[in-house]
């Protein structure tokens, strides 16, 4: 469920008509609602309350500073994948002592900034990850509080680019291997290891492969356990899926989920965490662009926006489905006519959508939202053809807020350079 919805024939943003928005910020823009934020952070924390589980939002699908402070107020932790989103988190205010560092390739120095800036867990992708944080921490005189991350060879049954627990995949220690790793971490001074980590893939819409995961977990805790090692942890990833077609997609229930989690890792006495990312902020936002133009080809009909593929990569990416609404309801009775929804730049990979039902009466200067855009499109923008990164708002009841301007020209290009031998100025 979301907070967006038409009231008198304009799509809100809880009581917010995006209209207003449009005006007051430009187009294209994001709009994020804080009571979908709250309702979703909310859905995992009530489900997992009586299993003791730490939420730790995935902030890699929404790490806007507004959407961090928002969700760790509440009580999140988060899950960052890098020294930048590190930095990020302790700037919005998560305490270190929620943050748990994933990522298969982390560097000495980002490695060094996690130990000093106290994170709950490190979660150790690889052998050569083991020993450069165990020289890290002894080189700090600190022990590294570390999950290893296992690769359960499971597959999600996903799309292929976001699939992550399969043999294949780059992520994780080998599922043969991991019994080694474990007995060769818990031998190495500068390491204190807490326990397991996995993560199968994203945008999973089925909760079995779920199930077969934690149940291969399950024996790996006992078969370590038997080995000496202390499993006092378990961090199980994220993964929900959410809807991005309304008629066919059906969410998996974060109360089904944990109720996996009861059943098959429950009495293990573990400390849980979740890391779920899209489940929480993917419906809370949408792109709110302006048509252009509508260009009337021989075989198909073109709404050109004023979004593009640098600002939403999704559907270039990985073919992913936006639905596209008008912000203006027509009048009842106004038929709908396949349209092709494409972007400025100068590729045919920006297309949003073909065939997309959008009403006949739909013209220049009218305003669409592409909906469930608030996990992995921001965050992924980039700022090809010269297009100034995509603004983001956030919205509180009646009350919104530019939580990320969008830059101008100027501040994008004062961070390039000419060379002293093309101004005349060096040698
Ligand atoms: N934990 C780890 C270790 C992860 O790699 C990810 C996502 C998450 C948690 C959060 O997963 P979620 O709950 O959001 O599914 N850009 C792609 C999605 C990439 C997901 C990467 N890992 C997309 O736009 O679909």
């Amino acid at each position: 469920m979301h907070h967006f919805s038409d009231r008198d024939g304009i799509l809100h943003a809880e009581d917010i008509p995006l209209p207003t928005i449009a005006e007051a910020v430009g187009t294209p823009c994001y709009v994020y609602s804080t009571a979908t934020l709250t309702r979703h952070y909310h859905a995992f924390a009530n489900a997992f309350a009586n299993l003791g589980a730490t939420v730790c939002y995935a902030m890699k699908a929404n790490g806007n500073r507004a959407v961090l402070r928002l969700l760790t107020e509440l009580g999140a932790g988060v899950d960052v994948v890098s020294g930048g989103e590190l930095a990020l988190a302790l700037a919005a205010g998560a305490p270190a002592e929620r943050i748990v560092f994933s990522g298969v390739g982390k560097t000495e120095g980002e490695l060094e900034a996690a130990l000093r800036a106290g994170v709950h867990q490190i979660n150790v992708e690889s052998e050569p990850e083991l020993d450069a944080l165990d020289a890290v921490a002894r080189r700090l005189g600190l022990r590294a509080p570390i999950a290893i991350r296992v690769n359960p060879d499971v597959d999600a049954a996903t799309h292929a680019k976001i699939t992550t627990g399969r043999a294949e995949n780059k992520f994780g220690i080998e599922w043969t291997s991991a019994r080694r790793v474990f007995r060769r971490a818990v031998t190495l001074e500068g390491i204190a290891v807490k326990g397991i980590a996995l993560h199968i893939g994203s945008q999973i819409l089925d909760l079995a492969p779920f199930e077969v995961a934690f149940r291969k977990i399950r024996d790996l805790v006992a078969l370590l356990r038997a080995d000496g090692v202390t499993v006092e942890r378990l961090d199980l990833g994220g993964g929900l899926g959410v809807v991005y077609h309304d008629h066919h997609d059906v969410p998996p229930d974060p109360a089904a989920y944990a109720g996996i989690v009861r059943r098959t890792l429950g009495d293990l006495g573990c400390a849980l965490t979740i890391e779920p990312g899209r489940a929480i902020a993917g419906n809370a936002g949408v792109l709110l662009s302006r048509v252009i133009y509508r260009k009337a080809g021989i075989t198909r009909t073109f709404v050109i926006v004023d979004a593009a593929m640098n600002d939403l990569i999704r559907p270039a990416m990985y073919d992913s489905h936006h639905h596209i609404r008008p912000v203006t309801v027509p009048p009842p009775g106004t038929d709908t006519t396949p349209m092709d929804v494409v972007g400025p730049v100068c590729e045919s990979g920006d297309t949003f959508a073909r065939d997309h039902p959008l009403p006949v009466s739909l013209a220049a200067g009218d305003l669409v939202a592409f909906m469930t855009a608030g996990a992995y499109c921001a965050v992924m923008a980039g700022q090809y053809n010269g297009r100034p990164l995509v603004p983001e708002v956030l919205v509180d009841g009646d009350r919104f807020h530019v939580v990320r301007r969008r830059p101008t020209v100027a501040e994008m290009a004062a961070l390039e350079d000419l060379p002293p031998w093309m101004t005349g100025t060096g040698e």
